[in-house]
């Protein structure tokens, strides 16, 4: 047991302590007692920082990974389409459609690409324009004409091609050389033309309209469709044109089927959205992917290959379209 006078002293030891330390009374206490506690919570907020940072670069990896993705594994995606007035023998006949390469490769000389086609079976090959860049893309002309000359000589080893103008062949100024160079080599180059697809003694048309960018004096579509009409009946019609957004104009024509690009997928392509930016920069664009329908024609539209300005793609790979056409048969179909 202390006495008063120990007690006292045990008292004025411990009042020293505290003015030692630079406080005072009850104030030092308090203050003693944050110091302790703020120690404490420095550790949760620092762990949760790191947690917060880590969960970030995971998220700016996924960005990044999904982004390279988005600009250099190629897609192929395939539409089966069936028609009543498809002649039974073109059952199964399959299209390649390769839109908007700009100037782009996709492995050396273009490998990548030309494996994807062949893995694809086509029996036509459709290049439905810009096939070059008017931007240059940080490759002149020129460089991507000859990049076009590779590819083409390899594709037209694996079917016919046929091709038609984008907008960027006639803004290149290079339109003539492109169009002599795919002669050359063999690709019918549609302007406002059409050949037929013949088998077994059934035909229908395949049909290719330059770019409105083309020459002022051109045939326009309805005049093509009129000649068409007039000189082959009602047969079967696919029409090449490079632009995405005349569906309401063909519809009207009778086409059966309409295969374009143009749009490049809208660029970034988000849930519950057409593509976010279109090809004259207009926000929220529309028919810039796959299938669409109209008083009975259809519609697919590639989200093309290439791009203006360097890698501009996200969520949008870079896209193969493989139409099949099917002869509808109502009591085959469930
Ligand atoms: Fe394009």
């Amino acid at each position: 047991m202390y006495n008063n006078e120990e007690i006292d002293e045990i008292i004025q030891k411990s009042e020293n302590i505290y003015a030692d330390s630079g406080t005072q009374g009850t104030g030092s206490r308090r203050k003693t007692g944050s110091w302790r506690f703020s120690g404490n919570k420095r550790k949760p907020v620092n762990k949760r920082r790191r947690v917060i940072l880590i969960v970030l670069v995971c998220i700016l990896l996924l960005l990044l990974i999904l982004y390279i993705d988005s600009n250099v594994r190629l897609v192929t995606e395939e539409y089966k389409l069936y028609y009543e007035n498809l002649p039974e023998v073109f059952d199964g006949f399959r299209i390649v459609v390769l839109s908007d390469i700009h100037g782009a490769e996709y492995g050396q000389d273009n490998d990548r690409l030309v494996k994807a086609v062949i893995a694809a079976k086509p029996d036509i090959i459709a290049i439905t324009g810009d096939l070059i860049d008017r931007f240059q893309s940080g490759r002149p002309v020129e460089r991507q004409l000859e990049t076009a000359e590779t590819l083409v000589k390899m594709l037209v080893r694996v079917a016919p091609v046929y091709f038609v103008t984008g907008n960027h062949e006639w803004d290149s100024g290079m339109v003539r050389p492109l169009l002599d160079m795919l002669n050359e080599c063999g690709v019918h180059v549609l302007r406002n033309q059409y050949a037929l697809q013949k088998r077994g003694g059934e035909s229908f048309v395949l049909a290719g309209v330059d770019d409105p960018n083309g020459p002022a004096d051109m045939l326009k579509p309805d005049e093509l469709v009129d000649r068409i009409r007039t000189a082959e009946g009602d047969k079967f019609l696919i029409l090449l044109s490079h632009r995405n957004y005349y569906l309401k104009e063909y519809s009207v024509l009778g086409i059966d089927l309409v295969l374009s690009g143009h749009s490049h997928g809208g660029m970034v392509r988000l849930p519950l959205t057409d593509g976010l930016i279109g090809p004259q920069y207009e926000f929220m664009p529309t028919y810039t992917n796959g299938l669409y329908s109209l008083n009975g024609t259809d519609m697919v539209v590639s989200r093309g290959l290439g791009n203006h300005f360097g890698w501009t793609r996200f969520l949008n790979n870079p896209h193969i379209v493989v139409v099949e056409l099917k002869v509808n048969k109502p009591d085959m179909i469930d």
